[in-house]
């Protein structure tokens, strides 16, 4: 795929087809848009994850439409080239048919996601083909899905056992039917993942999925480690970006209490207020 074109979900169809894998990371604002972009992302994920990460609830469960909404704007005006994707909060693919189609519609519309990404199998097929047939795109999950945490005992890997992975690939495959153009597979065996992904024509993300998925997301701030208490262990960090904001704003503080900053260069000079509060002399170096 040229570094161009805009990516959409038929390009990323295709590069299942010709066994390219497909990059995807969260981003929640203008300034992690704009960095994943520059990275070459082909998807950005505006995942509800942004009320763990960003807004410091500890689940996804208090995100709300309005949040996503707000957060997917600003992600959008820093994207170009890779598909935006919004998480529908929790609850919303279960609230009917009108309900999914106003959530997932200001997403778009007012948003401006290219899709939204709805969590769950069976149960949110109908969700998925109103918004299918309405022109909206949907992303499907399975696996550890964070909105069920309450209900699923914690996060933990899903489909260890084979009555829970046969009902994984079983809501993989109606979840295809019923429209999905791709598929997160979070927290599921390796074999698991494979299995689905070869028995689904539609790309299958993985996080926490192993090496046979059609592509890989993470957490925009896992990846950079910003904040070593939330890292899970199927993330690879790439950079320990939380520790040099550290620092930075340790010396930063240090400055200010030892009248380091602000310099010279950094104060702006006026000859004229000079002159009148000071007739000319005495101001020097004030
Ligand atoms: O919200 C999120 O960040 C997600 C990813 C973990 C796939 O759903």
């Amino acid at each position: 795929m040229g570094n161009v074109s805009k990516v959409t979900t038929r390009s990323l169809a295709q590069m299942k087809k010709r066994g390219e894998p497909i990059a995807m990371l969260t981003a929640y604002d203008y300034p992690s848009a704009k960095l994943a972009e520059a990275a070459g992302v082909d998807v950005i994920l505006v995942g509800d994850s942004l009320g763990m990460v960003v807004l410091g609830y500890d689940s996804t469960v208090s995100v709300t439409l309005d949040d996503m909404t707000h957060h997917t704007k600003a992600v959008v005006r820093g994207s170009k080239r890779a598909l935006v994707v919004a998480d529908l909060p929790f609850l919303t693919a279960h609230l009917g048919k009108a309900e999914v189609l106003k959530a997932a519609g200001r997403l778009m519309q007012e948003g401006g996601a290219q899709a939204v990404k709805m969590e769950g199998g069976e149960a949110i097929a109908d969700a998925v083909r109103a918004c299918t047939a309405a022109g909206i795109p949907v992303m499907g999950h399975l696996g550890l899905t964070p909105q069920s945490v309450h209900q699923l005992g914690g996060y933990r890997v899903q489909g260890k056992e084979a009555e829970g992975a046969r009902r994984i690939l079983r809501e993989a495959r109606i979840l295809e039917v019923a429209g999905v153009f791709a598929l997160v597979l979070e927290c599921v065996p390796e074999e698991l993942a494979r299995e689905i992904t070869e028995a689904v024509r539609v790309p299958t993300i993985g996080i926490g999925a192993g090496r046979h998925c059609d592509g890989q997301v993470l957490v925009y701030h896992d990846v950079l480690k910003m904040a070593s208490d939330l890292q899970p262990s199927f993330v690879k960090a790439y950079a320990e970006v939380g520790r040099q904001i550290t620092d930075a704003l340790r010396q930063y503080v240090e400055d200010v209490r030892h009248r380091r900053f602000p310099e010279e260069k950094h104060v702006f000079r006026s000859p004229e207020v000079q002159a009148s509060l000071y007739g000319g002399k005495g101001g020097e170096g004030r």
